[in-house]
């Protein structure tokens, strides 16, 4: 059974606590707005696509279960809520893109004389249910563009051994994942030899999740430690670096997790392809370079402590921006549900 990081059904939403993981694997309920707030900034839900999500069920559950009494009230009261859970996170884009066009269906629905309130709530609690299947067939399609643009490159049946970082699996998304979803699709078309995942410090992603979901999946896997990728690149034959995205500039500059920047830079110097993989929703057409996007910083705590356990010398003072920005001109391909395109290229789509 493939893992589940949001339940929604019969009306309520639950989320798998990946603050407890990979020792509990214990869900949460969410029962409205607050809830999915405190859920994406304390990370017990993280990764673009499922910050959006969870975010957006939270407002459905919400409105489902409150009762409100014009059409004019509904339409203020998702305006003013999505804005809140923007809020949440700063760097991923998926909730800000997903709060933009359900402002404007509610301005829509609001608009048409023909909509009663009940149809208006409705028409928007659907819209916001179809994000869960529609994130899963695009994971599913990058999967598969992905790991074709990777075998291109290796003709025959000769097998790869991909590099990837943090999480981007079904832990990050609705199911089957971005970057992880190309590692799923080479390993069902049996041309995965072996898969690399950091470990992902300062919030362990990859040594706690994409190690928990590759064990999960039996995926023949092994975790370094990030210092290790550039001896990894010398010494074990790596085909290619696979990675997501929190946001995606018009020309092709990509937030990811912070160490992304580094993997891509010592790609480069080895010769190792670099690809992004994330879905249309983590493009931000409005910023033309990755220099105007806002770079999350978490607490020190993430870096001095490890659990409950202090690591770090008492005083010592702390950096810890969450995201990285990798330059275009480091990326081999930004992999989506739609095709592969040259980062340079990625303007055409939107013209
Ligand atoms: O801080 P996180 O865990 O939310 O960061 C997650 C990442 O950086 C992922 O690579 C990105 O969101 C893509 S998830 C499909």
């Amino acid at each position: 059974m493939s893992l589940r990081a949001i339940k929604y059904e019969n009306n309520s939403l639950e989320i798998l606590d990946q603050l407890l993981l990979p020792a509990h694997s214990k869900y949460v309920s969410i029962k409205g707005v607050e809830d999915g707030w405190k859920a994406i900034n304390k990370m017990q839900v993280r990764g673009a696509p499922a910050i959006a999500i969870v975010g957006c069920l939270s407002l459905a559950i919400e409105i489902k279960h409150e009762k409100v009494d014009s059409k004019r009230d509904l339409r203020q009261e998702i305006e003013g809520k999505l804005n809140y859970l923007v809020s949440s996170r700063p760097t991923a884009v998926n909730m800000k893109k997903a709060a933009d066009d359900l402002i404007a269906l509610a301005n829509r629905l609001y608009e048409d004389e023909n909509i009663n309130l009940e149809t208006m709530k409705s028409r928007f609690i659907s819209d916001i249910e179809a994000m869960l299947e529609a994130d899963i067939a695009d994971n599913k399609a990058i999967g598969e563009n992905g790991a074709k643009e990777i075998l291109l490159k290796f003709p025959g049946d000769g097998l790869v051994r991909i590099l990837t970082h943090c999480n981007t699996g079904s832990l990050a998304t609705a199911g089957y994942g971005t970057a992880l979803g190309v590692i799923r699709s080479l390993h069902t078309l049996k041309r995965l030899e072996h898969v690399y995942c950091t470990e992902t410090r300062p919030y362990n992603q990859g040594a706690r999740l994409t190690a928990y979901e590759l064990v999960h999946d039996k995926i023949p896997a092994t975790l370094i430690v990030d210092s290790m990728v550039g001896a990894l690149m010398k010494q074990r034959n790596i085909s290619a670096v696979v990675v997501g995205a929190d946001r995606v500039a018009i020309n092709g500059d990509t937030a990811n997790k912070i160490g992304t920047y580094q993997i891509a830079v010592l790609a480069k110097y080895h010769g190792v392809a670099f690809y992004v993989a994330a879905p249309f929703t983590s493009i931000d057409r409005k910023i033309s370079n990755g220099d105007q996007i806002i770079i999350e910083e978490r607490p020190d705590r993430e870096i001095t402590h490890v659990g409950e356990h202090r690591i770090a010398a008492q005083g010592i003072s702390c950096w810890n921006p969450a995201f990285d920005i990798t330059p275009a001109s480091l990326i081999a391909g930004i992999i989506t549900e739609k095709g592969v395109f040259l980062p340079e290229k990625l303007k055409e789509c939107f013209q």
